[in-house]
């Protein structure tokens, strides 16, 4: 059942472009309209929308911080991303003109949905971006988006996260539509970038045996730290949350530009820090950001494992581990810098002889608060 890979992760790692180009299937009409399912609101709701909210736990939440430069890019209203376990506690200010969006692999989480109740007292609409058919968040959600992701067995969530990007974009590019900030040519040339990112992936999948090794020499290491800007800040939050519920180890990730306020004193002698670099293209000023972050970490000692895109020579000077993922959009990029990160983290576990699909302590669906 495992498909002849060792752990039920890798295998799902492997389904990753399959659930991609699943997740877009059947999603665009022939006028080239973005079509979503059992949406109970009407455009009309979805063109009086003034702000939305997105809620989340865990790697969802971290999908919702990506979805977050999505919309706020492309449909030009506030977003705000909170974790559920804050938002169901807090007195937030919705109404009927806000919607919020509940990311929920399983749909059984019970503060997702505790703040999913919580929105819906207040009447704001709610939109459920959710892998489970028929769990318990969509039922009682306004409208739901399946990820077509299929099972996830592992515990660790890779390919619910990469279609949970998929549906976030998705939403983005249809609110832009409706309500008229992008038009129909624009959100289709997006289209046929996210429609180009399962072959990039696969071509990505394929050249990972570096990673393997790199991760064989880093199961001693006592932290790794993370770092990234604009959508690579949440890749780099993922990154460093995959290792700790697999390795057991300490890992952190930082928005590159926080370093100088405080974690730069962590940096030792050999510390890993993984840099995730964002394209030169389209948002240059911030490549070129991260990597004067690459070169103060490493003049403090920073052994350097730089995750940036093909063609982006200048980069590998400052890298003692160089990871190159395939050209995306910015805006996209996160479902390529994403994976090194998945298959770093479970190798490393591997190594230190943890058991990948089932980490300690953790359950796949968290139905207790
Ligand atoms: C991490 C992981 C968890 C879940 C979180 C939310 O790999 O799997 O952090 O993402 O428990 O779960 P769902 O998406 O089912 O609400």
């Amino acid at each position: 059942e495992k498909g002849g890979y060792e752990y039920f992760m890798l295998k799902e790692i492997a389904e990753q472009p399959q659930a991609i180009a699943d997740t877009l299937l059947g999603r665009l009409s022939d006028r080239g309209e973005i079509i979503l399912d059992e949406v109970r609101l009407t455009d009309q709701d979805l063109r009086d929308v003034d702000k939305v909210f997105i809620v989340a736990c865990g790697t969802s939440y971290h999908a919702g911080m990506v979805a977050k430069y999505a919309i706020e890019h492309w449909v030009r209203i506030p977003c705000e991303v909170e974790l559920a376990s804050e938002f169901r506690y807090r007195d937030p200010i919705l109404d009927r003109s806000t919607l919020v969006i509940v990311i929920s692999q399983s749909g059984e989480t019970m503060d997702t949905l505790m703040a999913l109740r919580h929105a819906k007292e207040q009447k704001a609409r709610v939109l459920a971006i959710c892998n489970t058919n028929g769990s318990t968040i969509p039922r009682e959600s306004d409208a739901v988006l399946y990820t077509h992701g299929g099972p996830e067995i592992a515990v660790a969530s890779t390919k619910a996260f990469l279609t949970q990007l998929v549906a976030c974009y998705l939403i983005g590019l249809h609110l832009a539509q409706i309500r008229g900030v992008m038009y129909a040519d624009e959100v289709a040339a997006v289209v046929e970038k996210l429609q180009a990112t399962p072959d990039s992936l696969r071509t990505l999948l394929a050249g990972m045996e570096d990673v393997r090794a790199l991760a064989r020499d880093l199961k001693t290491a006592s932290t790794i730290l993370f770092i990234g800007r604009h959508v690579g800040f949440p890749v780099a939050l993922e990154g460093a949350l995959k290792l700790k519920e697999l390795a057991y180890m300490h890992a952190e990730g930082f928005a590159a530009g926080e370093l100088k306020h405080g974690p730069i004193s962590l940096i030792d002698e050999g510390t890993p820090v993984v840099c995730v670099v964002p394209s030169p293209a389209g948002r240059g000023v911030m490549r070129d950001k991260v990597v004067s972050n690459i070169q103060e970490v490493r003049a403090r000692g920073a052994r350097t494992i730089v995750i940036t895109e093909e063609g982006d020579d200048s980069v590998k000077a400052f890298a003692d581990h160089l990871i190159v993922v395939p050209r995306t959009p910015t805006l996209l990029a996160p479902l390529m810098t994403t994976v090194p990160l998945q298959i770093l983290a479970c190798e490393i576990a591997a190594a230190r002889g943890h058991d990948v699909d089932q980490p300690r302590n953790l359950a796949k669906s968290v139905t207790v608060e």
